[in-house]
């Protein structure tokens, strides 16, 4: 298995695809492998103290080797636990480690890790201390700019400074605060306001500390233009929902000479990895949920897509059928 030395990743996550738990699956990030040969993947969010206690560690852990480089993300905050965490995901092959201390779930903070442990910077260190002891992997961190009323510039500086004494390698920083009361995850994404200036401001005033921005990029200008500032752009929704229009990160991010993909091309790539899943057992449905979304923005495309969703759903999409469909697209020049 093809895994990264610990000194090129860090020029990798110049684009990443955010963690996002029912997306992010093993399935997805081998369509966004196929858009980009570079950008860093990362996994859902895996709750390390599950992972320790589960049998079943491979349903967590399991990844196609085309899919490096590939972070694994996550959520505790019991340093034993992660330890152990860390050390399987380096046996298991990942190239990076990534805590989640930006998800403002009720489940999760109930739980006492996730966003709420912004307001806890000294259990953060200790937890990325032993995220490392056991493991050569890099280790970062993804966090938000303040929880509730502790959003002051002052307390979010003092949080990365510690963080990274304690030897974290890179800081995905959404551009918003979180409310830990009063607005579900989905309302904490859209309603606290995006603050670029603070992340730009953060970077300035620690150029050595390796820092990512996320939050709200649609297009791959804007990424351009927050790359002069930072050392990396995370895109979560965007990249879910309109794939394809992040085919030119290679070229454009990573200089590669090559053509940007059509949505044919992705797909007729594809079907050896469906047909390999079918035949271990698995359904369409599982990979053509998210293969829908490559199809988008062109005459006819919620045809296509009501046609594969109703036809996997029902377990009625033969392989001939998707290429029929498929050729029907590409003849269209899509
Ligand atoms: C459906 C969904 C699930 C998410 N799950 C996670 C997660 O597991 N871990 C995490 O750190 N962030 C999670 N996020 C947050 C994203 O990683 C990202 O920080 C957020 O969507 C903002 O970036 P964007 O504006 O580019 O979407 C999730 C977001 C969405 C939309």
């Amino acid at each position: 298995m093809k895994s990264y030395p610990i000194n090129s990743i860090n020029n990798l996550h110049k684009i990443s695809v955010a963690p996002m738990m029912d997306c992010t699956d093993k399935h997805f990030r081998m369509i966004m492998r196929k858009i980009s040969s570079k950008a860093l993947l990362y996994t859902e969010m895996i709750v390390a103290q599950s992972l320790i206690y589960t049998e079943k560690k491979e349903k967590f852990l399991d990844f196609n080797p085309e899919e490096h480089p590939l972070s694994i993300q996550f959520g505790g905050d019991n340093p034993k636990i992660l330890q152990e965490a860390a050390k399987m995901a380096q046996d298991w092959g990942y190239d990076e480690i990534n805590f989640n201390v930006g998800c403002p779930s009720p489940r999760v903070c109930s739980g006492n890790f996730g966003a709420s442990l912004m307001k806890e910077p000294t259990r953060v260190a200790r937890c990325i201390e032993s995220l490392k002891k056991n493991c050569n992997l890099p280790v970062t961190i993804k966090h938000r700019i303040g929880v509730d009323d502790e959003d002051s510039f002052e307390k979010l500086d003092s949080f990365v400074k510690e963080v990274a004494s304690a030897g974290a390698d890179r800081f995905t920083v959404h551009a918003r605060k979180a409310f830990l009361k009063g607005l579900n995850p989905k309302q904490n994404r859209r309603i606290p306001p995006l603050k670029y200036d603070v992340v730009q401001q953060l970077k300035k005033i620690n150029p050595k500390i390796l820092i990512e921005i996320n939050g709200g990029f649609t297009n791959i200008d804007q990424c351009i233009k927050a790359l002069n500032d930072l050392d990396g752009v995370m895109i979560g929704r965007s990249a879910y929902k309109y794939p394809l229009r992040w085919s030119e990160i290679d070229q454009k991010i990573y200089g590669k000479n090559i053509s940007s993909k059509k949505a044919s091309e992705i797909i007729f790539s594809l079907v050896p990895y469906i047909e390999k899943h079918l035949k271990n057992g698995g359904k369409t449905w599982d990979i053509c949920k998210h293969l829908i979304n490559l199809v988008e923005g062109i005459p006819k495309a919620k045809i296509w897509r009501n046609t594969i969703s109703t036809r996997s759903l029902k377990q009625d999409l033969s392989m001939e059928y998707l290429i029929k469909l498929t050729t029907e697209l590409q003849k269209e020049g899509y």
